[in-house]
């Protein structure tokens, strides 16, 4: 297929529409989650060609191996060929784990995404990563592959919920801090009541892109992605086993203020930007609880993260605001720190 990669776009009919007129398929399959069946279905239902609807249940808690095989017998039942199309309409599980599917199912199916999250839309559909959790580890089966298109239309944000779309911004909020000064400074005056989506989405694809094509693979460059991850994936990890729901987004606002203390504290950044950066991420993000005695447990997971070498816990950090530096080693005591300084223990 020789499509382009990613559209953004205010007509996702229109586009459609080009796109199933430039692939070559022979058939259709559409993956949907309850929401995305009811919200974002009927926008699209009408330009489709004949096809058939998979749904599965929403949340994170079916991004797993069982759901995949729900999904490929479905391909099977069909008798999907490697000619068949996949398109994922959903969130970033959807993707995610639809790309997986695809890319697996008889070593490879085509498929486009329409990211219907925030979240899917700035960051899980653009760069290739695609997978599933396993026995409580995120992301722990997958691999890199592009979709074969990505159609962006924020005409699926009206239909999301206020804490999701909030918990996607969070990773808006990381691009501009890690790539964009200038436009954090323009950001950070807004609410997001006054922004323009469709310029906000395509700045934030734009950073991300250009971060992954210079390092598709993770081996540099792309690590400065995982601003506020670090610390936000081990609260996210060590949350999901004790039943306690977080939303990426909320974890990552709180990654990022551990982070950007920890920037501070490495002389990275000023106190100034520190306190800016603290201030705008609170007037979006509740602070999560964390108790005093928890900080133990969640750094344990910070240091088992897949991106860390030996035992030493890896993350990137700010480097002034607008830049960002990878592979800045911190101890476990540090990072206890940032959790303490977050949980205002200290
Ligand atoms: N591949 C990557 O690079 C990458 C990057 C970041 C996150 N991710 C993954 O993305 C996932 C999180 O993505 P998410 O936040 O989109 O989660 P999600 O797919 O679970 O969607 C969040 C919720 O919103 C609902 N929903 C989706 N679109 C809707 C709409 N338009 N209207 C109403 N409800 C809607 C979903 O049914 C779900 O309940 C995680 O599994 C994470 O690992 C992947
Ligand atoms: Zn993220």
């Amino acid at each position: 297929m020789n499509l382009e990669k990613i559209v953004i776009t205010e007509d996702v009919n229109a586009q459609l529409q080009k796109t199933l007129s430039e692939v070559n398929f022979t058939q259709v399959a559409v993956l949907v989650d309850d929401n995305t069946l009811t919200h974002c279905y009927p926008i699209i239902e009408n330009v489709l060609p004949s096809h058939s609807l998979i749904q599965i249940n929403s949340g994170e808690e079916f991004k797993t191996i069982k759901t995949c095989s729900t999904i490929w017998k479905k391909l099977t039942s069909h008798a999907f060929d490697r000619k068949g199309l996949l398109i994922n309409l959903g969130g970033g599980v959807i993707g995610d784990m639809g790309g997986f599917c695809a890319r697996t199912y008889k070593r490879g199916l085509q498929f486009i995404n329409l990211p219907t999250t925030l979240l899917a839309q700035v960051d899980a559909s653009i760069g290739g990563k695609l997978g599933i959790d396993f026995e409580g580890l995120k992301n722990h089966i997958g691999l890199f592959s592009e979709p074969d298109q990505v159609i962006v239309d924020p005409v699926f944000l009206n239909s999301l919920p206020k804490e999701e779309l909030t918990s996607g911004f969070a990773e808006v909020i990381k691009h501009n801090l890690i790539a964009d000064v200038a436009n954090w400074n323009r950001l950070n005056k807004l609410q997001l009541n006054d922004i323009n989506w469709v310029n906000t989405i395509r700045h934030s694809i734009e950073i991300k892109k250009r971060v992954v094509e210079e390092d598709p693979f993770e081996s540099g460059k792309r690590k400065i992605l995982n601003f506020g991850h670090t610390i936000g994936h081990a609260v996210e990890s060590y949350r999901m086993l004790m039943g306690k729901r977080i939303l990426h987004g909320e974890a990552v606002a709180l990654g990022m203020i551990a982070e950007t203390q920890l920037s501070y504290q490495k002389k990275m950044i000023t106190e100034y930007e520190k306190d800016a950066i603290e201030e705008y991420i609170d007037s979006k993000f509740n602070r999560i609880d964390i108790e005093a005695d928890e900080i133990e447990k969640v750094v344990s997971y910070a240091v088992q993260d897949k991106k860390n070498e030996g035992n030493t816990i890896l993350a990137a950090l700010l480097d002034g605001i607008g830049s960002a530096r990878w592979d800045i080693q911190l101890t476990s005591e540090e990072a206890k720190a940032s959790l303490r300084y977050y949980a205002n223990y200290t």
